[in-house]
């Protein structure tokens, strides 16, 4: 329960997610991950693992990159093992944190 005196949380950030693949804007809030957005839209982009190990969730961004979470370690493991080129991402891996534009790479 809130009391009064306590502030209100700020509302997230509603930014623009792209996904070109599937002609599809949608508007998420600031720290959602794409599988949160998967889940809740109907998209073509394939998990499998979800655990950055088996690469079927790989996506070429193509504009706004820095508004993606990091690369951790095991993620830029599994690309580098692919061959992905550096616009490539795994999108089990990705927290949204401003407008971006993807699709999925073939
Ligand atoms: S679902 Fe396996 S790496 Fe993303």
């Amino acid at each position: 329960m809130m009391l009064a005196h306590e502030p209100r949380p700020e509302p997230r950030k509603v930014v623009k997610l792209r996904i070109a693949t599937d002609a599809l804007e949608i508007p998420v809030e600031v720290g959602t991950t794409l599988q949160e957005v998967c889940a809740a839209n109907e998209t073509s982009i394939i998990f499998g693992c979800r655990k950055a190990c088996c690469g079927a969730c790989i996506i070429r961004v193509i504009e706004g990159g820095e508004n993606l979470s990091g690369l951790a370690d095991s993620e830029q493991t599994v690309l580098e093992v692919l061959g992905a080129d550096a616009d490539r991402r795994l999108a089990c891996q990705c927290t949204v944190l401003g407008d971006v534009t993807i699709e999925i790479a073939g």
